[in-house]
């Protein structure tokens, strides 16, 4: 064969591989086309999938914290209910003495007669004890009154979804406000320290914010029985607020911890567990620059940390 010849057919290899790679070039651009386009919708659909998991969180913890809100609330209402019921018929009672003092006749009637009905009617309806019980029935409705007051105000601060607008705010005012909206909550099973030091602002959503200690707070309550003890610390450290929310309940085992922040890991019972309480809490935290770490020995207790940079 001459080298011409050689040439011509190693030429010819050499086009037909190039066309080869050629078209497995193309074949593979395309499927990373398609894959990218793929990975696109996907990546939306999570988007679209974390923002339900954070409401679907946030009406959870709302959700544990309406039962004991609703029989906060049920207490003061009834009782203002059942005083005000007495107070009308002490009212319709007294009435009564001022119809025998209207119906008296000074031309057929002397004031004796008239004094007489009067102290009839007087121990009939038993005035002296309705003189001495209407006071007190009408300070126990204004004071039942003012505790719903009180109760819709403070609720009002943690479930009012603002806008998302980062705005300076003291993480020890939403600690405070947090553990207001819990204490019902928290009664049962713990006693309460706060060891709140002066921080400055930090810039934040107050709202999100304070889903993420309401969590805390009531995973805590959960860890705990009767003899509980949640001890809420801040501190101000090198440019950031430290907070720290600690409890001696059960605790979580080593092997557990590393499934906390996962969604839809929950070790209680259905209905009572959503499993999104601590990975939308890392969320929030995230979003505020900020980090939320934890230490935890089983029977010992929990220690959550979450430091978060100042305004
Ligand atoms: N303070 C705590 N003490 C003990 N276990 C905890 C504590 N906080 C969280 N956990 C564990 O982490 C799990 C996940 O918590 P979370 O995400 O808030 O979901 P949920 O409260 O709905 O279970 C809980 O089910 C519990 O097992
Ligand atoms: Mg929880």
């Amino acid at each position: 064969m001459s080298e011409l010849n050689t040439y011509k057919i190693a030429y010819e290899h050499e086009k037909k591989a190039r066309k080869l790679a050629e078209k497995l070039l193309e074949d593979k651009t395309r499927k990373l086309c398609d894959n990218i386009m793929h990975l696109e919708g996907v990546v939306s659909e999570l988007k679209t999938t974390q923002i339900q998991l954070i409401l679907s969180a946030k009406m959870a913890s709302l959700g544990q914290l309406t039962a004991g809100i609703a029989h906060e609330i049920n207490n003061p209402i009834a009782y203002s209910y059942s005083n005000l019921f007495c107070l009308s018929e002490n009212i319709s009672n007294i009435l009564k003495l001022d119809k025998v003092l209207q119906a008296h006749n000074p031309e057929k009637e002397n004031t004796d007669e008239i004094f007489k009905k009067y102290q009839k009617v007087r121990q009939e309806i038993d005035a002296d004890y309705l003189i001495s019980d209407t006071p007190t029935l009408l300070a126990d409705t204004i004071e039942g009154i003012e505790r719903v007051k009180k109760i819709v105000s403070n609720l009002k601060k943690i479930a009012y979804k603002g806008d998302e607008e980062l705005i300076p705010c003291s993480i020890n005012d939403c600690i405070k406000d947090c553990i207001k909206v819990s204490a019902n909550e928290l009664k049962y099973t713990m006693k309460v320290k706060l060891e709140l030091s002066d921080c400055d602002n930090i810039l934040g959503q107050p709202y999100d914010l304070n889903q993420v200690f309401i969590n805390l707070f009531m995973n805590a309550s959960h860890a705990c029985n009767e003899s509980g003890i949640l001890t809420i610390q801040t501190a101000q450290k090198k440019g950031h607020v430290i907070v720290s929310v600690k409890d001696n309940g059960k605790g979580i085992s080593e092997e557990n911890i590393l499934k906390i922040f996962d969604p839809f890991y929950t070790t209680k019972p259905i209905g009572e567990g959503t499993g999104l309480g601590l990975p939308t809490s890392h969320g929030i935290i995230k979003k505020h620059n900020g980090q939320i770490e934890v230490q935890s020995e089983v029977n010992v207790g929990t220690c959550f940390k979450i430091t978060l940079p100042l305004a």
